[in-house]
């Protein structure tokens, strides 16, 4: 049931709220000052919390300050006399929160309340719980405490769907910038030219088009910290202007020469190694070393594989949530078998790929227990690999190195250029080591790889 928490010293308006809100389906707590609903909130976990601004002790701004720090996932709507406006305006730099001037339109209100709980969803989707308590993963839990209590850069490598935001919004959360911003920038998903203005911002004229001046994502981070994804896919010639951003924390506007101070922390992540990139000439060594002054490592999901069953039912749970947009609201429930059989896959695209399996098995099922067929028949999803390879103390070399070509052309389906690209070598390697190793031909993977997991793990493949 959707729980909603009211703050408000005035009894008339709290009782109005309350009755109003209840009737269209809401629990609904209430609290006299921002201590009471501070201390419900904690018991509660409400979704959203309605406050007035000004209440004896504490009032609406450090509630929604609090509250935001505990659950990204909550809305927060102020309710404030006109005269406030300009301090909600500035309390609600980020986050799902809206500010309504009192005294209050109820049509307004249920609208701001589906606009805000729509946010909050967008904004708490990668960021509420970290589910896990592999010693692997408590390792890196650990480092990433370490990393939010200083105000180092920070560099997370791991493969894709690990977790790498997850990490960085937990940093920002605990560190002493939890109150300024948290930007995150996709390295990949801009060209060159934009992503420069993307980063730096440019002044007005500095490019056709560029008809007013725009802060880039290092001002607007300001105070806080800059998530840069993907950073090994930085152009070369962005690299120097990143480089001097970093180490002197000024840059110029593109078009200006008006240098620019920003007060922020960098916590960057790649897929793939950055050291492999360095020593290819991709990566500039001197950004490298800048960047990584605190490494951070995922590990994938098959070296947790234990965290498996409790990070699928969390998302069962999550996904079969009453009201959850795009699921059924069943109370499905994953059978034994399944969460073994779960715990046995390789997981290429590892905890975003469990994720999405989860989702669609509970969206297919009709509610009750749902059982190992879900895995058996999902057609989507991808061959089953072996969890590791057979490594062992003597292996050879060359038979380590067959292996990880098998591996990775299955986990590729056998597209050699996408395997070249996980491999850190050229197209003509993979050809060549596919000749030397005698891998099967691009079709055959599905049935060499099921051949291969009948030696590697003596089992029955599936029906
Ligand atoms: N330990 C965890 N507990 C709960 N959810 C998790 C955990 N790890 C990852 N997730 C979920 O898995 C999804 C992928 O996580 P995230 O986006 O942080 O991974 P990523 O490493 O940044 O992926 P990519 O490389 O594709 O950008 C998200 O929906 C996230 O909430
Ligand atoms: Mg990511």
């Amino acid at each position: 049931m959707k729980r909603l928490l009211i703050a408000d010293d005035d009894a008339g308006m709290r009782a109005a709220l309350e009755a109003r809100f209840q009737r269209r389906g809401w629990l609904v707590d209430v609290a006299v000052n921002g201590t009471e609903a501070l201390a419900k909130f904690r018991a509660g976990l409400h979704s959203l919390v309605i406050t007035d601004v000004r209440m004896p002790g504490r009032d609406g701004f450090e509630l929604m300050r609090e509250v935001q720090t505990s659950s990204a996932r909550t809305a927060v709507i102020l309710l404030t006399a006109y005269g406030c406006v300009p301090d909600a305006v500035e309390a609600m730099r980020n986050g799902a929160c809206d500010y309504l001037v009192k005294p209050v339109c109820f049509e307004k209100l249920e609208l701001a309340v589906e606009q805000v709980l729509r946010r909050a969803e967008e904004f708490g989707k990668d960021t509420e719980t970290l589910i896990g308590h592999s010693p692997v993963w408590e390792q890196a839990l650990d480092r990433a405490r370490q990393a939010a209590a200083t105000d180092a850069d920070v560099l997370i490598e791991a493969e894709s769907g690990t977790g790498k935001e997850l990490i960085a919004r937990l940093i920002h959360r605990l560190s002493r910038r939890k109150q300024g911003p948290f930007i995150a920038l996709n390295c990949t998903a801009f060209p060159e030219t934009l992503l420069e203005s993307e980063l730096f911002g440019h002044a007005r004229g500095a490019f056709t088009g560029a008809v007013g001046a725009r802060p880039g994502k290092f001002e607007t981070a300001s105070g806080g910290t800059l998530l840069l994804d993907e950073v090994g896919e930085m152009p070369l010639a962005l690299q120097p202007k990143l480089l001097r951003a970093l180490q002197e924390r000024e840059f110029d506007r593109l078009g200006s020469n008006q240098t620019v101070h920003v007060d922020i922390r960098v916590i960057a992540t790649t897929n793939r190694p950055l050291e492999a990139a360095v020593g290819e000439g991709r990566f500039r060594a001197d950004l490298y070393y800048r960047l990584n002054v605190i490494p951070i490592s995922l590990p994938p999901l098959r070296d947790r594989a234990g965290d498996i069953p409790e990070l699928a039912e969390y998302f069962a749970g999550l996904y079969a949530a009453p009201g959850t947009p795009g699921t059924r609201g069943t109370n499905a429930r994953l059978s034994r078998e399944l969460l073994a059989r779960l715990e046995e896959h390789a997981w290429p695209g590892n905890v975003r790929e469990l994720a999405n399996f989860v989702r669609r098995a509970v969206a297919l099922s009709r509610g009750g227990e749902i059982g190992v067929e879900a895995f058996d028949h999902g057609k989507i999803m991808p061959p089953r690999l072996p969890r590791s390879p057979e490594w062992k103390p003597g292996l050879s070399l060359g038979e380590m190195e067959r292996q990880l070509f098998a591996m990775t052309l299955e986990s590729t389906g056998g597209n050699r250029a996408r395997a070249a690209e996980l491999l850190g070598v050229s197209l003509r390697t993979v050809r060549n080591k596919v000749r030397e190793f005698g891998l099967p031909p691009r079709n055959n993977y599905r049935n060499h790889l099921l051949n291969n997991v009948l030696r590697n793990n003596k089992e029955q493949p599936c029906p």
